[in-house]
């Protein structure tokens, strides 16, 4: 099964990002599997920092290049993505010629607690994706609203459309995984 590495933009403990996309990894399991990949350990992009690279993000660039597939789960901050994913995304880019993202098929998606469920934070993050060579899926968008009730107990999603939504959205990422994995070059190029 092909493996996705999740990365989610909210660092904070009770992220409703978090929940979603646990929620989604649950329903996609005969599917999918999911890796949650931390970031919050990450330090502010330094470039010195690669004369004593710090582990954590050796550990981050070997998940990235482990998995087949990567998946953002953005908050939306003043209408953008978040500072931890570009963050992230900075240190995976580097060191120069040692890009771990490229050619990786990506997908974006995001919740919100209010009605425009991160639209505008997901399509910032659009063109950084590309910048970076991920082969990102455009559609189906998951712009989502954020409701308690539409979840169990246990973060199983409980409403019936909700669920048939994602369901298509799983779908449609594991055949996009199919059809746009390729293998790695070996000369790895990344942007300057
Ligand atoms: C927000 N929030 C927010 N929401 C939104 O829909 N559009 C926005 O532009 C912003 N801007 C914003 C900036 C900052 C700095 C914060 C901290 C928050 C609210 C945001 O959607 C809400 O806090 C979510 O719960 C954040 O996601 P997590 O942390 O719950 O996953």
């Amino acid at each position: 099964m092909p493996t996705v590495a999740v990365f989610n933009g909210s660092l904070r403990r009770d992220s409703i990002n978090r929940k979603f996309a646990e929620s989604i990894a649950k329903l996609a399991g005969d599917r999918l599997t999911f890796r949650f990949v931390e970031i919050g350990d990450l330090p502010l992009y330094n470039d010195d920092l690669w004369q004593d690279p710090p582990a954590s993000v050796l550990r981050m660039k070997r998940e990235i290049e482990a998995a087949d597939a990567v998946l953002f789960v953005t908050p939306e901050y003043n209408r953008s993505y978040t500072p931890a994913i570009k963050n992230a995304i900075d240190w995976g880019t580097r060191p120069w010629g040692k890009n771990s993202w490229e050619a990786k098929p990506s997908a974006i998606i995001g919740a919100t607690p209010g009605t425009t469920g991160t639209a505008a934070g997901q399509n910032a993050l659009k063109g950084l994706l590309t910048v970076v060579d991920t082969v990102l899926m455009g559609q189906p968008e998951v712009y989502f609203t954020y409701k308690p009730e539409l979840f169990d107990a246990e973060n199983n999603v409980a409403d019936e459309s909700t669920k048939a939504f994602l369901n298509r959205w799983i779908d449609r990422f594991a055949k996009w995984i199919e059809r746009t994995s390729e293998p790695k070059t070996t000369a790895q190029a990344g942007p300057r």
